[in-house]
């Protein structure tokens, strides 16, 4: 008898427990008939808080982005296939249907409740429900039975900033959008009889009270896929199932408990109160979120800027220097005892244990424990040193340029830096300006291309990644204009060439995810790059959207004196960060004035706060917080990996231009080769500008190259002359060994630091003495082949007619001399072609391809020289012959915003294998703006076999490769002609 009351104990305490035998909840079958906005609330969470509940539910959603009640009711009047049916069962199992009709839906299951709501732009605007929700209730109700309930779905509040166009209806404010809102939804409620409000708008902006603060969205406006939905799904399951959702077990994984915490009251008060905000700034994390790598990235940088004292959040934007700094233009005032709380430090070592100490050092001994960020100028090598940026823009193989760039970064990230400050992506049309060097050439394409690879190539798949970078787009905005090529010096740049010329390759290498860009030195038609609120906020920021982290060039916040608009270092502080630029790179600006600008209210503590969330977020993003330390790696397994040197090799090969042949390339069967020149037997040269910390020992040097490649020839070296300089000493050996030779090979150019920064050069014609010892030598009759090593076009003069082929080499990096050697013997066939006009004369600067057509087309040329360029844009001859056949296009007659094929065969009809890279070019005859003569839309570099056609296909959009902006980046389509021009082919279409 005892043992049969215990037990009837047990069970009765078991049933209570579980609930088993409990009567089961009704099962209550839900339909909201919406877009995006319901489909973020509805069909993800909410099933699951009812199953938690014991409750049993049936959710679906009708779904079409965007979708109003104008077309839902449009849809509802013309029985339209229109909507995708995602649905949810009883068991959890979802199905989706797509072409669905309203009716059918609505007939689907017997609904307990149905939601209508507005397209979030046009929630806040009342007017806008009224012409459509008389008829679409009407009709809804023709299929219902009368116990369904009609029910109202309030939508939310875009975040602050976001660039949805919707949002300038609400005069892009929050608050003003949120009370239109409740405004245009309590009226709702009232006019049209709907059994209840979900009021989801309302709980975001009570979540927003709490630390999540204005991180509820995506994309500008929509709602972030974790804790944003979960909010949504919490107010529609307390509304619909009349529980009070706090204390719900369920929560999406990865969700913090405070975090649900935070959300399901934010949702609960909603309920409650749904046409009022409740402040519950009250909630807030006791534990410090910001450690926790599973709190989303946003929650983590709100939690720690909100522990951080303004002292703390200040010295964050500043960037010292650590280590040896061998940068030249560079040398700024050492901070010696670094604070731990800094933001960021240029690191100058190549091993990370000086790195790990300083880390250590912050993550220890600072109070919030922020790790630093190191950055350094690892710009075309970090220690396999590729060719400069201006030659690989020769090669025009982007995803070649993507892996010497990712190479780059793990050679680096294994360094100890995080943090690159390339790509340079500057149009630059003056060669005098050395940085030509650094960038990649004069057309705006051609360097959004090439930015974008190499963003891809130094972030990799993830920021996080061991061997994954930052990247930086530099130098924002139109440095490559500075006047007379020279450097630091004032930029004339009109609006319109802003927009057609030096903004597009930014706006385009920004889509690939750069997580960084630097503001720049010049100063821009009268307000100075770094001080520029125009394009550091108004475009950066306010059109494009960029979330990422802006640092100043070096120094360029205390430039701001000198190029006159701020009159002390304080006032250049205040300027530069209310313009935008986050970060202070060497000025000591920030650390010693940004706290009293606060004060004295000079900047915004929202504004130092934006800026330190941006370097928060890089921080995490990087996985700073999770692996401060870089771990050893032996240099062995770190530099110079076989796989990184065939890379290297490669993209040297293909940068090399052959601007000259009459013939003589590729040699055969030579029995002495002469070669001569200072570039020869050359090692540091072969680097270029910016050779991190590529060693001398490991270049391979052009008479190595050339040795090893012939084999069979005799050689002989003499160096003749320098580089410069009145010495012809040298001159002699030179002469003889030219005598003794079959062929000569000169190796002549500039030094590796004649160009880059701080290089202006007002003469690029070679040197003197280099001019002469080539006259000497073609005096002989001897066959002579130039090789250029040089960081710039060059004015050529003579040496052209005394050449009798050139191959530029360009500064071709640690691995670039059998390349050299390959295009000589013809073991590798040239395929560069040129990304920068070589002019005839200096007097012809700025010259480049893509100018505005003259008044007059067949006068005003100089009297005294040809007016074309020595060598244009895209020259570069092959060992083989291409001929293009005829263009074609999908359509000839094109619409606004429609996309067309254009296609080309193009054969090799010569005696080599080969690579042809096929330029695909537009020109705009007559428009409101003059167009350039032509502009560089696509190219694609692909091997043709000998004999072979290969066929290269173009996909143009309308709207984008043939429209055109104004002076304030509109865009504009124009009906009219249209010609695209490949090769010498030329094809004609219409926009109608
Ligand atoms: C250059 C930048 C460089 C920075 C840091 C400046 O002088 O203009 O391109 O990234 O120094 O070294």
């Amino acid at each position: 008898m005892k043992r049969f009351r215990l037990f009837f104990i047990l069970f009765v305490a078991s049933v209570l427990f579980t609930g088993e035998v409990c009567a089961k909840e009704k099962i209550i079958r839900v339909l909201a008939i919406g877009n995006s906005f319901s489909e973020d609330a509805v069909c993800q969470n909410l099933h699951e808080l009812a199953v938690a509940e014991g409750q049993e539910c049936i959710i679906a959603n009708m779904y079409i982005g965007g979708c109003s009640l104008e077309r839902h009711l449009n849809n509802a009047r013309k029985d339209l296939k229109a909507y995708i049916y995602q649905k949810i069962g009883l068991d959890g199992v979802r199905c989706q249907i797509n072409n669905m009709t309203l009716s059918n839906a609505l007939k689907d299951e017997p609904w307990d409740y149905i939601s209508l709501q507005q397209a979030s732009g046009f929630s806040g605007i009342y007017d806008s429900y009224t012409p459509f929700l008389p008829e679409l209730i009407h009709y809804i109700k023709t299929f219902i039975s009368p116990g369904t309930k009609l029910i109202w779905h309030q939508t939310w509040a875009y975040a602050e900033g976001a660039n949805h166009i919707d949002f300038k209806k609400y005069g892009s404010s929050q608050m003003k959008m949120y009370e239109s809102i409740i405004d245009a939804s309590g009226r709702v409620m009232k006019d049209y009889g709907f059994s209840f409000i979900i009021p989801s708008g309302t709980a975001v902006q009570n979540a927003r009270t709490t630390f999540i603060g204005d991180n509820m969205n995506r994309d500008g406006y929509h709602l972030n896929l974790v804790y944003g939905r979960y909010t949504a799904a919490c107010t529609w399951f307390e509304s619909i199932f009349g529980k009070s959702v706090v204390g719900n077990t369920y929560a999406p994984k990865n969700m913090h408990p405070v975090l649900v915490k935070a959300t399901q009251e934010a949702a609960h008060q909603a309920v409650l109160h749904p046409y009022q905000r409740t402040n519950l700034n009250f909630i807030k994390p006791t534990e410090k979120l910001y450690t926790d790598p599973t709190v989303p990235l946003d929650i983590r940088v709100e939690d720690l800027l909100s522990r951080m004292t303004v002292e703390e959040k200040v010295i964050q934007l500043n960037q010292y220097t650590l280590g040896t700094n061998d940068i030249e233009n560079n040398k700024g005032v050492e901070v010696k005892n670094i604070p731990a709380e800094i933001g960021s430090l240029i690191y100058f070592g190549t091993e990370p244990e000086l790195r790990n100490r300083m880390q250590r050092h912050a993550m220890e001994n600072s109070r919030l424990g922020i790790p630093i960020l190191f950055g350094y100028d690892a710009i075309h090598g970090f220690r396999t040193i590729f060719p400069i940026p201006l030659a690989q823009a020769c090669s025009w193989n982007p995803a070649l340029v993507e892996q010497g760039c990712s190479i780059t970064a793990q050679e680096t990230k294994q360094s100890g830096i995080d943090w690159t400050f390339s790509p340079m992506i500057d149009v630059s049309r003056d060669p005098r300006w050395g940085r030509v060097a650094e960038g990649y050439g004069e057309d705006p394409y051609a360097n959004a291309i090439f930015g974008q690879a190499a963003v891809r190539g130094y972030q990799g798949k993830k920021l996080d990644d061991s061997i994954s970078i930052a990247a930086c787009l530099k130098h924002y905005v139109g440095y490559g204009a500075s006047e007379a090529g020279r450097d630091y010096v004032y930029t004339e740049i009109s609006r319109q060439t802003l927009w057609d010329t030096y903004l597009p390759p930014y706006e385009i290498s920004l889509r690939s995810g750069a997580a960084s860009l630097m503001s720049s030195f010049n100063n821009i038609s009268g307000i100075p790059g770094s001080a520029n609120h125009y394009t550091l906020t108004e475009i950066l920021r306010n059109k494009w959207g960029f979330r990422g982290l802006v640092v100043s060039d070096w120094g360029a916040v205390l430039q701001l004196i000198n190029q006159g608009v701020a009159k002390d270092l304080k006032e250049a502080g205040k300027l530069a960060l209310n313009a935008g630029v986050d970060i202070d790179m060497m000025s000591h600006s920030y650390d010693k004035y940004l706290k009293e600008l606060v004060a004295e209210k000079e900047v915004e503590p929202t504004v130092l706060d934006e800026s330190v969330r941006r370097l928060l977020r890089l921080k995490f993003q990087l996985g700073l917080f999770e692996n401060p330390y870089t771990p050893k790696t032996e240099a062995s397994a770190r530099f110079r990996r076989t796989a990184s040197l065939q890379v290297a090799e490669e993209l040297s090969a293909q940068s090399m231009v052959l601007l000259k042949n009459d013939g003589t390339l590729p040699l055969h069967a030579v029995k002495r080769l002469a070669v001569i020149g200072p570039m020869a037997n050359n090692d540091h040269d072969m680097l270029g500008c910016w050779w991190g910390h590529g060693e001398d020992k490991d270049i391979h040097k052009l008479l190595d190259g050339i040795t090893d490649e012939f084999k069979k020839t005799e050689i002989r070296y003499a160096k003749g002359c320098d580089f410069l300089g009145k010495d012809e000493s040298g001159f002699k050996e030179a002469l003889q060994a030219a005598k003794w030779a079959d062929v000569v090979v000169m190796c002549m150019g500039e030094k590796g630091n004649w160009s880059g920064e701080n290089n202006s050069h007002a003469d690029i014609t070679l040197p003197q003495i280099q001019q002469r010892l080539m006259q000497k030598i073609h005096a002989i009759g001897k066959k002579v082949i130039l090789v250029l090593a040089n960081g710039r076009p060059l004015v050529l003069g003579s040496a052209v007619d005394m050449s009798n082929a050139i191959l530029e080499m360009w500064q071709p990096g640690t691995d670039g001399a059998s390349a050299v050697a390959g295009i000589l013997s013809g073991r590798i066939n040239p395929s560069g072609k040129l990304a920068m006009t070589f002019p005839y004369s200096q007097g012809q600067i700025p010259i480049y391809y893509n100018r505005r057509s003259s008044a007059r087309s067949n006068q005003g040329f100089y009297k005294d020289m040809t007016s074309e360029p020595l060598y244009s844009f895209a020259h570069g001859l092959s060992y083989t012959h291409y001929s293009y056949g005829e263009l074609s296009a999908s359509k000839t007659t094109l619409s606004k915003g429609e996309k067309v094929k254009v296609s080309v065969s193009v054969t090799n009809d010569g005696e080599h294998d080969g690579m042809e890279t096929v330029f695909l070019y537009v020109s705009d005859p007559y428009s409101r703006i003059s167009r350039p003569v032509k502009e560089l839309k696509r190219f694609d570099k692909r091997m043709i076999r000998k004999g072979e056609t290969e066929n290269f296909e173009f996909i143009l959009d309308v709207n984008r490769d043939l429209g055109f902006v104004d002076d304030q980046g509109n865009l504009f389509v124009e009906a009219g002609e249209v010609k695209i021009c490949i090769g010498d082919k030329k094809l004609s279409l219409e926009i109608k």
